[in-house]
Parts: structure tokens; C-alpha cells; sequence
């Protein structure tokens, strides 16, 4: 059977990418993409180029008045929603008390709240065999000083799957958080302190395309957890047996060492 994929913050970086790739068939046949995100113009210019009929929904997914639109547009249709995937989300580098209150809180309201909304949302028209794929980050594997509660922010969506996917294994839905290290999208355009993006990017770049490709296959395998790169599924596994307080300094050591600073 075939259905509907939901994509939040479809408009740019890894969302886009996952539109590219769901509407080549990477995810099994579609009747229709529904993308989310604030820009219509760049939503409906996406539309445009892929060949699975779109549906553009620009929303603020700090409103609360948008998961409305999204709850009467879903209980409007009838095909099961095959696919959610939650990318809407951003991070603002720097010192917790540098970084303005509403930006903190946004990041919470974005990255996590926006999360929980999309799933109760969708969740009543999925089916067996549907796929929640949500972006969590390497930062919600190890703690990030610098990145405080972007950090916190993705830890959360890493515990929402991973429990959500032992929940709703049973009726055939599985649940994945992505895990990626830094990817060069619109996440870094207005990233707030740029000494600490500097220092925390040393780690290196993925590639969206790599990041969704995997993600994709991971969910497809019904994985609560995909990290996608072996150096940061080897990190990770570092940050679950050391105590956080040596993981954090250790970071900063070698983020030191790296920038030259
Ligand atoms: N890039 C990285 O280094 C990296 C690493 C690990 C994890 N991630 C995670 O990957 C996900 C995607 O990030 P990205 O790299 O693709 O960044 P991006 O290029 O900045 O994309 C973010 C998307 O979220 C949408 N968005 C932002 N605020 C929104 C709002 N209030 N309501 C609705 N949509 C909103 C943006 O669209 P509009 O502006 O049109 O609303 C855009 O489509 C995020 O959850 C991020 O935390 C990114």
C-alpha cells in the first residue's frame, strides 16, 4: 500500500535531502509528499521539481495554531501516513547565558516540543510498516558544553525514539533518531558564537545525502538508533563508559588542540 510521508523542514539541508530521496523511491511508492516549513516560496519550488504529488504546508512550528492545519489536513485524507520525518529543528552555539532566553527556549519548542506534536498528530494514521525518522545528533549521544541545550534538545529526541520504538514495535511502527556529527546546511548560517563553531566543527562534515541515505536504510531495518559515522559510533561508545565530567574535558582538549588555539 502505498501512502504519505510528512517532512518537516523540508525547505532546506537534510529535510530537502529526504524529499529528494523519498520522492525517487528510497522509501517505497507514495501518493503524496507533505512539506513542511516556515518558506513557501522555497516549499513550493521544491514541489516543482520532484515528480510525487506535493502538498506545501508553510507553517511556523513554534505556533501552536499549526498543528491544527496538520491534524485537519490529516483527518481530511484517508492514505495511512507512511513516513514522518521530523527535520525542522536548529541550534544555537555558545555559552548557555550567551545565547538570548528566546533562542534557548525556542530550541526546546522547535527541536523537542514540535516533535512530540507531529507524532500525536500523525500517529493515529499510521499503519504497520510505517517509519517515525526524527534528527537527533551526535550532541544527544555526548554532552556538548558550548552547545548546552541544543545538546539536552537532542538527548531528548534520542530517548522519545528510542522509547517510542519499544512502544510501538509491537503494531509493526518503528521509530529511528539520526545521529550525525556536522553537516554544511542552513543549520550554520546564523550559528551564534563563531569561535565555538570553529573549535566544535574540527570533528569534521557528513554529507545530507550520506546522512538520509542511511537514516532511510536504518528505519527500514526498523534501528531506534542510527549513528552515522563510524568515528562517532565510536565516540559514542566511549561517552557510555567514561563518567561525562572526563568525556566533556577531553572534547575540550582536543577541540583546543585541533583549532590551534
Ligand atoms: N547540520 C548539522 O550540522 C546537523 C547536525 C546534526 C543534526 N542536525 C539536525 O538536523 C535537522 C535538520 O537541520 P539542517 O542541517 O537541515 O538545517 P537547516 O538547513 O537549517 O534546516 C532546518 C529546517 O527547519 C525548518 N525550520 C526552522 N525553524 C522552523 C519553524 N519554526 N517552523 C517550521 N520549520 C522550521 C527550516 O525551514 P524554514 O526556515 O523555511 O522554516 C529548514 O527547513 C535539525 O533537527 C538539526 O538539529 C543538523
Amino acid at each position: 500500500m502505498a501512502g504519505i510521508a510528512v517532512v518537516t523542514g523540508a525547505s532546506s539541508g537534510v529535510g530537502r535531502e529526504f524529499v529528494r530521496q523519498l520522492d525517487h523511491g528510497a522509501g517505497g511508492p507514495l501518493d503524496e509528499l507533505w512539506v513542511v516549513a516556515r518558506s513557501a516560496d522555497k516549499l513550493e519550488a521544491i514541489s516543482e521539481q520532484c515528480q510525487t504529488p506535493v502538498r506545501v504546508f508553510a507553517l511556523d512550528l513554534l505556533e501552536e495554531s499549526s498543528y491544527e492545519s496538520l491534524r485537519d489536513a490529516l483527518d481530511d485524507q484517508e492514505e495511512p501516513v507512511q513516513w514522518l520525518i521530523n527535520s525542522a529543528g536548529f541550534g544555537k552555539f555558545g555559552s548557555f547565558d550567551a545565547i538570548p532566553e528566546e533562542a534557548n527556549a525556542n530550541m526546546v519548542r522547535l527541536n523537542c516540543l514540535a516533535v512530540v506534536e507531529t507524532i500525536y498528530h500523525c500517529l493515529p494514521h499510521m499503519v504497520s510498516g510505517s517509519r517515525i525518522v526524527n534528527m537527533a545528533s551526535i550532541a544527544g549521544l555526548i554532552p556538548q558544553p558550548g552547545l548546552s541545550t541544543y545538546s539536552a534538545t537532542k538527548r531528548f529526541v534520542l530517548d522519545l525514539s528510542r522509547t517510542l520504538d519499544y512502544e510501538l514495535g509491537p503494531v509493526g511502527i518503528h521509530v529511528t533518531a539520526v545521529c550525525p556529527k556536522f553537516m554544511d546546511t542552513g543549520f550554520l548560517n546564523d550559528p551564534g558564537d563563531q569561535r565555538q563553531v570553529r573549535r566544535m566543527t574540527t570533528i569534521g562534515f557528513e554529507k545530507p545525502e550520506d546522512v538520509v541515505r542511511k537514516a532511510l536504510h536504518a528505519a527500514v531495518l526498523g534501528r531506534s538508533t542510527c549513528v552515522t559515522s563510524p568515528d562517532m559510533a565510536a565516540a559514542a561508545l566511549l561517552a557510555k563508559i567514561l563518567p561525562a565530567n572526563l568525556v566533556m574535558k577531553g572534547q575540550d582538549l582536543l577541540f583546543t588542540a585541533r583549532a590551534g588555539e
